[in-house]
């Protein structure tokens, strides 16, 4: 049972006071033992999320959070040890791609990742669109297929940072996930336990991102770096604005069509550079060598192998696109002409949300189905009749909904 009050926890966090290491700590231990209810633990995520943590506080938070479960434990010669992990974006599916292509390269990633978050998506429900893939490996398991094959790529488990898995999910549907320390710790617990040599962090910002302008998002890299540097681990920050979706897909199934495209080289230019970028950083592979890897197929082999040794049907991998067909698929066109010269990346998440890509509440299922493909980018040219994108709806009124946010979120200059 934990030694501190848990209401007088909460009010002292409420009024903007400070809570010492041992508090925090009898908090998510007594969380994750099931003695601090959700009410208990959402409210005092509202309290973080107005009043904020000092530096200690965050770092007493990530460590009570490590501490919640197992950690990865490598012995012996192996090779560097490294990951990424993006703070969330809309279409961001860039850990799909470069996880395999990092093992190509020879380094072990032993990537674990979240479910979608508010309006952006997760890679786990990514990958839970291919049909029988399971992310809940044990570390055991996730450490014999690092020897097999290099990558494995799993969620939070009873084992595996069981706080962040309960905190991530109450996070996500009490309106408390664009908060700098909860986001720290969340990422740097699980990233920690993997025992890492190297980390990026892709840290993002604008309309489809929880930080939403640039020095929130310096802030964030400096609290995440901050604890890295603590435990001894390399980390690299990028700051990407997400100003628009990232490629050309957002919904579950779309988005994995869209990375297998990549893993053969052949996925929008704005993804594959950050693949690229954040690859060359924590691997020291050069940008050419990685392209050539993708382009030769080796990387779309090594997804597939670990989609087989995960349970997932590494045949439907070939004919992606006609696993999940949604009931309603529509060409949106454009009326009128000109260049697109901003595109509501927020808005997408949304409409996305809306179309059922993500959840309402934690219990809610995700429909892998719909979303958008095919969208514009910012600096196209169009002229009516010209397709903006392509919505996969379950009905022919949600498709209705998203084809005016769609519109809504594009400005044709
Ligand atoms: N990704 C995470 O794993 N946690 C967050 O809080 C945000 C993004």
């Amino acid at each position: 049972m934990a030694s501190s009050h848990i209401p007088t926890l909460i009010v002292r966090k409420r009024e903007g006071e400070a809570l010492t290491d041992g508090q925090i700590r009898d908090l998510v231990h007594g969380f994750t033992r099931g003695e601090v209810s959700d009410a208990q633990m959402s409210a005092f995520a509202m309290a973080v999320y107005f009043r904020g943590m000092t530096a200690a506080e965050t770092a007493s938070l990530t460590h009570a959070m490590l501490e919640s479960g197992e950690r990865f434990h490598f012995s012996g010669d192996h090779p560097p040890v490294v990951d990424k992990h993006s703070t969330g974006g809309i279409g961001d599916k860039v850990s799909l791609i470069l996880a395999p292509l990092v093992a190509c390269c020879g380094c072990w990633i032993p990537m674990v990742s979240g479910r979608g978050l508010g309006i952006t998506g997760g890679t786990l429900d990514k990958l839970e669109s291919i049909p029988g893939f399971r992310v809940g490996l044990s570390i055991e398991m996730a450490q014999r297929q690092l020897q097999r094959l290099g990558v494995a790529m799993m969620g939070q488990t009873e084992q595996f940072c069981p706080a962040d898995k309960k905190l991530y999910a109450l996070r996500d549907v009490t309106g408390t996930v664009p908060s700098i320390p909860l986001i720290t710790a969340s990422i740097m617990s699980k990233k920690l336990a993997e025992s890492l040599d190297r980390l990026v962090l892709d840290v993002k910002f604008g309309s489809g991102a929880f930080m939403k302008n640039r020095e929130q998002a310096e802030l964030l890299a400096a609290a995440m770096q901050a604890v890295g540097g603590q435990l001894g681990v390399q980390v690299f920050t990028q700051i990407n604005e997400m100003s628009q979706p990232l490629g050309q897909a957002v919904g579950n199934a779309l988005e994995v069509a869209e990375s297998l495209a990549a893993m053969r080289g052949e996925g929008p230019p704005d993804l594959l550079e950050l693949v690229v970028t954040q690859t060359e950083l924590i691997t020291g592979t050069c940008r050419e060598k990685l392209m050539s890897m993708l382009a030769s197929g080796e990387v779309w082999e090594k997804f597939a192998r670990m989609v087989d040794e995960q349970g997932g049907d590494a045949r439907c991998l070939e004919h992606y696109d006609a696993v999940h067909v949604a009931p309603v698929v529509k060409d949106v066109l454009v009326d009128g002409s000109g260049t697109v010269s901003a595109f509501d990346a927020g808005m997408i998440g949304q409409a996305a949300l809306e179309l059922g890509a993500g959840r309402g509440s934690v219990m809610d299922a995700i429909d892998p189905r719909v979303g958008f493909s095919a969208l514009v980018k910012i600096g196209e040219p169009l002229k009516t009749g010209d397709r903006i994108a392509r919505v996969h709806a379950a009905d022919e009124s949600a498709a209705l909904r998203a084809e005016l946010s769609l519109r809504a979120a594009l400005t044709i200059g």
